[in-house]
Formats: structure tokens, sequence, C-alpha cells
């Protein structure tokens, strides 16, 4: 029980066929909300944050305090994880307050210079006791506050350039690209499951799936069953929360705002808890 790597959690996610899901998490309500809905699952689950969002969150400090509180409260199995760090300094910032994971985004690079920049944030980390997430390939769309990269810049990943990419490396995740986007949709999401089949053969490590909202449920569940040991999710739980918090505003007293929260974290705990359920493939943890 605790915050612990999060490669511990998904090396064995891969192993049942199941995937963890990595939830974008800005705020205290946020945080009760993820931890409360894994609790209720009996599953382990990701809280993963961006730097703007670990910034609104009072710093990657506070935000490990904050989270690290629920995790414990609701006796479940978790990570603390940096998604997209964007610089060294971002992933020794989060290091430094006490995430148990974190990810280098360094995948608009060329191959030599992603791996030579995903190798140094992987000494950092497992220096750190920590593991490393990099991405290789590219997912289009929004990511946090960094600049939109559209369908035609996103790239699909190479098997054997994964298979290259993670010896030289060192990390323990590799986030792929198989045609997902960040956000929302322009057309009908439609996912490479041979390439995903392919670099699966080739890469023993868990695999992740960024871009998950807005995808049907089979076809993750077919990417589950091709490896995919985490799925990161925010789009829709954003969604979840902004429509709770603005039907809470025709209802309750605007006297004590706070009060809009109430029923917008037992939405955002319900809906996180069927895709944490949904997730799970059907097994239990
Ligand atoms: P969505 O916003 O599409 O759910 O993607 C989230 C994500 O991949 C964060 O890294």
């Amino acid at each position: 029980m605790g915050l612990m790597r999060m490669d511990a959690l998904l090396v064995e996610a891969r192993r049942k066929r199941m995937a963890i899901g990595g939830f974008e998490c800005w705020s205290s309500a946020g945080a009760r909300a993820i931890a409360e809905a894994a609790a209720e699952c009996r599953m382990p689950v990701i809280f993963q944050a961006t730097r703007a969002e670990y910034e609104l969150m009072g710093g990657a400090a506070a935000m490990k305090a904050i989270v690290e509180c629920y995790v414990e409260q609701a006796g479940i199995d978790a990570a603390l994880h940096l998604d997209h760090g964007a610089s060294m300094e971002e992933v020794r910032t989060c290091l430094d307050g006490g995430f148990s994971s974190v990810m280098l985004d360094a995948s608009r690079l060329p191959l030599e210079e992603n791996i030579a920049a995903s190798s140094e944030a992987a000494g950092a980390a497992h220096e750190a006791s920590c593991s490393i997430e990099a991405e290789l390939g590219h997912v289009g769309g929004f990511e946090g506050d960094l600049e939109e990269v559209d369908d035609e810049q996103a790239g699909l990943t190479d098997p054997e350039e994964a298979e290259r990419f993670v010896a030289e490396t060192g990390i323990d995740c590799l986030a792929v690209g198989i045609g997902t986007v960040h956000g929302e949709y322009r057309r009908e999401p439609n996912l490479d499951l041979d390439r995903l089949a392919r670099i699966a053969d080739r890469v023993p490590l868990p695999l992740v799936l960024h871009g998950g909202s807005g995808v049907t449920d089979e076809l993750l569940l077919q990417a589950i069953e091709r490896g995919i040991a985490k799925i990161n999710i925010c789009t829709d739980i954003h969604k979840v929360w902004i429509a709770a918090v603005t039907a809470a505003r025709e209802t309750r007293t605007p006297s004590l705002a706070g009060r809009y929260y109430e029923p917008a974290q037992e939405a955002l705990k319900t809906s996180i808890a069927g895709i944490i359920q949904k997730f799970a493939n059907g097994k239990s943890w």
C-alpha cells in the first residue's frame, strides 16, 4: 500500500493483460476522487500531472503530500507521475518533490536526440529510485500547456526503433504512437493494432497509450490484449468535472462556492471508477 514506482504496477498489469489508468490530477478534490474510485474498484491507480497541473496544486512537493494523504486514507497502491515532462528541470523538480515516477517527453526530437535526452532522464529517475516513461513516435493533439501537434505531424512508432530505443535508454515504460491523439478527435479514432502487436513482440516493457479519451471500449480492450498496460485519460474527466460544476451552479447557493465541488467530485469518482473497471479487462488485481 502507498506510493510506489509506476513500473512496479505496470509490469504486473502487462503480465495480467490489464491496464492501469493514468488520470490527470489538478486539485485536491480530483486527487480524492481518483483515490476513492481506485479503492472502490480494488485496483491500483496512477495520479499524474503536467507542470501546469502540479503548479495548480502548489508545486510538486505540495501535490505529493496531498496525493499521499488520500492514497493512505484509501489504502491503495498508487504511483505519482510527471506527465509530459518538457525538460530535465521539470524532471528534477518532480523527483525532488517526491513523485515516484517521471516522464521526459522528447518525442518531437530526432531519434538520436530523443535517445540521449531519455537516457539522461532515466539516469536521474533511477538514481532517485523512481521509474521513467519516455515516448517514441509522437501522439498528436494538445498536451497540457504545450503547443498543439497536428495529426499530420504525429508519428507512428517503428517497432525496430522501439527495440533499439528501449535498449539504449534504459527506460521502464514506453509510450507509443499508434494513432491516438490528445484531446478531441477530429475523425473516428483508428488504432494501428498490428503495429502495436509488432512493438510488443520486440519490447517486453509495459507499453503506454496516451490520448485514451474518446476511443471506443472495443479498441482500448484490444490494445490492452496487445501489451498496453497504462492508458492516460484527461479530456473525458475534464468534461465530467466541468459539466458537474456547471450544473451545480444552477442549483446551489452562490454564497458557498465550495459546494459546487461536492457533486463534481462525486461525478468524477463515478466516471473514474467506470474507467478503472473497464481497463481491468474483466480481471481482478
Ligand atoms: P486525453 O486528453 O485524450 O485523454 O489524453 C490524455 C493524455 O494522454 C495525457 O498524457
